[in-house]
């Protein structure tokens, strides 16, 4: 009887070798990064209590209220949830081990996060997160200097054309809380055009509501009163501020008074960087300042800026972009011919790979050409050849592969140490 085909959990990707020459590049590049800006690697738990999302990003939020992977730990009737971000995890773990106890920290993280959203092109359940937090730092300057970074990685990963900053300032809580209450007035006057959920969020995130893509909205969002006429003097200043050092170091952006974010721990600065080469997921990293949310959480005020970046969507900018990388499986694909040539072929793959090279050996006793074949598909630089003539000798065939290398189109002959030699060489 056939079985039931199990598959994997919709929008939860799996990712396979061929994808992760693309995923590396990434990853080295975020790497390096982060270590020219000296930031340090955080890792926190997939798994965390849900009344840390809770409060954390907010009871209000689309995804506390409608995206979390949450579930009772039968074992000790624990409410847990899959961390859908992880802003929350870094200030928690921040306070846990009191991080910033004697200065300040600037983390960064790559990880796996948890939504259940619509799946789609660019949207997942399950996606990747690169992100950093600055914890500790007042700004404008830990702000601008977390731009000039995400700037500084779009050059790195050949997208840097293809996104541009969107910025917003959302003030502090009193000079919000006057605007809600302007914006839920206008809002009601209007309440024939509002959609279903835009009555819904009226009373609860009225915010929210200027995020609306309802196309039937956007004339009454773009008239409705704008939160930068209701800033105090200091959030004035501290967008000008950033505007300023944004300007000076000659990265563009605009300013748009109707970008809030979904997560509830925004304060002053908020941003997102937008393609409009991914269809309706356009935005690649969201970030933005979260002063109160240390306290919040129970730790002792401090103020703190971080950003997240969606790597599905950065990789898939990067093949628009005609950034390509190609699984390059080894070094040199090693092919033996006759039996008597295999247990010198593979103590000759093992005193190349004690030099450091990626050795491949051919597994298996397909005839010369297919071996060749195999050699080309791996993408290996080199082949090396060991038959008997090559064992009798001591002298090896090496074959380079690839169009334009040294040497392409001819086969030298070497013995193990002179190929290590050989590979050592710089191009
Ligand atoms: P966020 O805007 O919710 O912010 O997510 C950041 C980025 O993650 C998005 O811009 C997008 O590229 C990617 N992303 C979000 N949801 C999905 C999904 N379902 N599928 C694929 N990619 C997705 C945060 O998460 C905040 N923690 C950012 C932050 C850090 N703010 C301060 N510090």
């Amino acid at each position: 009887m056939a079985k039931d085909k199990i598959q994997a959990v919709k929008g939860m990707n799996d990712i396979l070798p061929e994808h992760n020459p693309m995923w590396d590049l990434f990853l080295n590049s975020v790497r390096k990064v982060a270590r020219l800006y000296g930031y340090q690697q955080i890792r926190t738990p997939i798994l965390e209590q849900t009344r840390l999302f809770k409060r954390g990003i907010g009871e209000v939020t689309d995804i506390v209220e409608k995206e979390m992977y949450s579930f009772v730990d039968t074992l000790n009737g624990e409410e847990l949830t899959l961390r859908p971000e992880n802003t929350a995890s870094v200030v928690r773990a921040t306070i846990e081990h009191n991080l910033i106890y004697d200065a300040p920290k600037r983390l960064w993280y790559f990880g796996p996060m948890f939504r259940h959203e619509r799946p789609q092109r660019g949207r997942y359940r399950q996606f990747y997160q690169f992100g950093m937090e600055a914890l500790g730092f007042k700004g404008p300057d830990a702000d601008v200097e977390q731009l000039l970074l995400i700037h500084r990685l779009f050059k790195m990963l050949g997208i840097a054309d293809a996104v541009h900053l969107e910025l917003n300032c959302l003030g502090q809580l009193d000079e919000r809380k006057v605007y809600r209450e302007e914006l839920i007035k206008y809002f009601e006057a209007h309440r024939e055009i509002l959609d279903e959920e835009a009555q819904r969020r009226l009373y609860s995130n009225p915010l929210r509501i200027l995020d609306t893509k309802n196309p039937d909205m956007q004339d009454l969002v773009n008239n409705a009163p704008k939160l930068c006429e209701y800033l105090g003097e200091e959030s004035k200043a501290f967008l000008a501020r950033l505007e300023e050092l944004l300007t000076a170091n000659g990265i563009s952006y605009t300013v748009n008074p109707r970008l809030v974010r979904g997560l509830d721990y925004y304060n002053l600065t908020v941003y997102e960087w937008v393609t409009d080469k991914l269809g309706a997921q356009a935005t690649v990293c969201g970030g933005g300042r979260y002063d109160p949310l240390i306290e919040m959480l129970g730790g002792r005020a401090a103020p703190a800026c971080g950003f997240a970046m969606g790597v599905e969507r950065a990789i898939e900018l990067m093949k628009e972009c005609g950034v390509a990388r190609s699984l390059k499986e080894c070094t040199v694909y090693l092919c033996w011919q006759g039996a008597d040539t295999y247990v010198p072929a593979l103590r000759i793959a093992e005193e190349l790979r004690s030099a450091g090279v990626e050795v491949i050996v051919h597994s298996g006793s397909a005839k010369f050409a297919n071996q060749m074949k195999r050699a080309d598909a791996s993408g290996a630089d080199y082949a090396v050849i060991v038959g008997e003539e090559e064992v009798a000798s001591g002298l090896l065939t090496l074959k380079p592969l690839r169009e334009g290398m040294t040497d392409y189109g001819t086969q030298l002959k070497k013995t193990t140490a002179e190929i290590v030699s050989y590979l050592q060489a710089p191009a």
